[in-house]
């Protein structure tokens, strides 16, 4: 079932864990459509691990364009966000209103994420009064990596914990329907959480947030360059089984052409049905991929 935001609402009320994950090409996503995950977020980060760009400034909408409608042709079936990179919405809200409803229009988006708050809560605005729905970023927000100083963990002082409580509710009042909480300690993470009406997503922000991203390719240990502390790599716990499975198989030949289970397809398969199961449990992300507090 494609999930709505009422659906996603509802999870929340019920404190069931939305998981999400990014995606950027066709056969990726068809592992992702097949799959329980909630939501797919066609991240900038793209970018970097799929267009291979040193960091996520130089992606342009016509790349966040083509990556977008491949994800959609393999996960029909799948909530998809678009994420507007830098320089698609900041200098206007014309800007930021005709680059979402580009998402929209030509990839099939259900919704666009944008980082900050501050005037970009205005053009956060802009875009869901033009029907769009919107998620906030707050955190550590890679586009403005050089005012924040680098990428690092956000919220460790007061003085940025106020800003992020008054970065919410800007957002808040500009109606978004959800906020990704990126690189927070879990406790600070966990307070905005509960103070929130919103559905917040966490990457790197601990376990206690509604729902949890990840990048497809650190799950995948795919990306070679850069491993942030809470990019956890699923397919060492994956193996094991594969490799049992194959081994089972009398003609593995045959087996591959019939079913197509015999490949790289089908350990990112596992690999994510592992992601999915330990998102709902509660058990990922554990104190090994969480910033300490
Ligand atoms: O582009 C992306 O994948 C993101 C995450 C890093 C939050 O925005």
């Amino acid at each position: 079932m494609k999930q709505t935001i009422n659906s996603l609402y509802e999870k929340k009320q019920k404190s069931e864990p939305i998981s999400w994950l990014t995606c950027y090409d066709y056969s990726f996503a068809t592992v992702l459509n097949n799959s329980e995950l909630d939501m797919i977020l066609v991240g900038d980060s793209g970018g970097m691990v799929a267009l291979g760009y040193p960091d996520t400034l130089p992606v342009s909408m016509n790349e966040m364009i083509l990556l977008s409608t491949a994800v959609r042709r393999g996960a029909p079936e799948k909530f998809i966000v678009g994420d507007m990179p830098k320089g698609s919405y900041e200098a206007s809200n014309y800007d930021a209103v005709s680059n979402a409803m580009r998402f929209v229009k030509e990839a099939g988006c259900d919704a666009v994420k944008l980082e900050g708050a501050g005037s970009m809560a205005d053009r956060a605005y802009a875009i869901v009064d033009a029907g769009i729905p919107v998620i906030g970023h707050i955190g550590l927000t890679p586009q403005s990596s050089a005012v924040l100083g680098g990428y690092r963990v956000v919220g460790r002082s007061s003085e940025e914990v106020n800003r992020l409580y008054t970065d919410m509710e800007k957002l808040a009042s500009s109606g978004v329907f959800g906020i990704l909480l990126e690189a927070i300690p879990p406790k600070t993470a966990m307070e905005l959480t509960k103070k929130s009406n919103l559905i917040v997503f966490g990457i790197g922000a601990g376990k206690f947030t509604h729902g949890q991203l990840l990048i497809l390719h650190d799950l995948l240990g795919l990306y070679p360059n850069f491993r942030p502390k809470f990019a956890k790599n699923f397919v060492p716990y994956v193996l094991p089984e594969f490799l049992a499975m194959i081994a089972s198989k009398d003609e593995i030949v045959t087996f591959g052409r019939a079913t197509r289970r015999d490949g790289l397809h089908e350990i990112a398969r596992m690999a994510v049905q592992m992601y999915v199961a330990d998102v709902k449990s509660g058990s990922f992300p554990d104190e090994n991929y969480s910033y300490k507090d």
